[in-house]
């Protein structure tokens, strides 16, 4: 399959990651999928049909922790993002939850509740994860504007992404939900190579125009 965009560390194919699968053979999956509440997600942004359900998150997680040769799937390293609303037990799983704090001015939910859900649960799971040993909740804050000003509903901070690499083992990053590159982008700041695929040709051209600033304002 011929990549969507290439440079010395990052590549991005533009379709489904349940057909392409080059990025299953990366040595570390750190990734943010759909998380099934795709009916509450109301933006600017239109309507998300691929937030509907989990099965997609789900296949490809399956298909990452069964290409290594190691035998037991819980053992290939993985970060992954989850609403706290859809902890669902089918994922295998064998680690650490992180918190990401989005700090106070976001998190809307359901208003039945006196608490706004402004955090996210990220799955840190298997082995080789290192570094300093640090809270394993991260304060990131999120702007309330950060949805119009990346152009995607759910943009992650390319801080808080970095933070994750930075503790990440060793080798090849995948990120076969992709989005507008975060993950892809924090990996290029920290030299690290990373392979991603996004679904949407919108968000998949904001991934390649971030990717290109980035490499604008590092000098590369
Ligand atoms: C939660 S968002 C990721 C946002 C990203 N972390 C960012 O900061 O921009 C999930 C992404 O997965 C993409 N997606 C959904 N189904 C997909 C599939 N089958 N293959 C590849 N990407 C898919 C969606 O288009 C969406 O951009």
């Amino acid at each position: 399959m011929t990549p969507y965009y290439q440079d010395d560390l990052i590549t991005l194919y533009l379709g489904s990651c349940l057909t392409i699968t080059e990025w299953t053979s990366a040595d570390v999956l750190i990734t943010d999928p759909p998380y099934g509440v795709g009916g509450n997600l109301t933006t600017t942004t239109g309507t998300h049909e691929w937030d509907k359900t989990l099965d997609v998150r789900d296949q490809a997680l399956a298909m990452f922790l069964s290409g290594g040769a190691r035998g037991d799937e819980l053992e290939r390293p993985y970060a992954m993002f989850a609403s706290p609303r859809r902890l669902d037990g089918a994922v295998p799983y064998r680690g650490l939850p992180l918190v990401w704090d989005k700090g106070d001015s976001v998190g809307m939910g359901d208003t039945r509740f006196p608490w706004r859900p402004n955090y996210e649960l990220i799955y840190v799971s298997g082995p080789g994860w290192e570094g300093r040993r640090t809270s394993s909740v991260l304060r990131v804050p999120l702007s309330s504007k950060a949805a119009t000003q990346e152009g995607h509903p759910t943009p992650k901070p390319i801080g808080l992404m970095r933070m994750l690499i930075e503790k990440a083992p060793p080798g090849v990053i995948a990120d076969p939900f992709a989005g507008t590159g975060s993950t892809l982008l924090a990996a290029k700041q920290l030299g690290r190579r990373a392979i991603g695929v996004e679904l949407d040709p919108t968000y998949a051209a904001h991934a390649v125009s971030r990717l290109a600033q980035d490499a604008l304002d590092l000098g590369i």
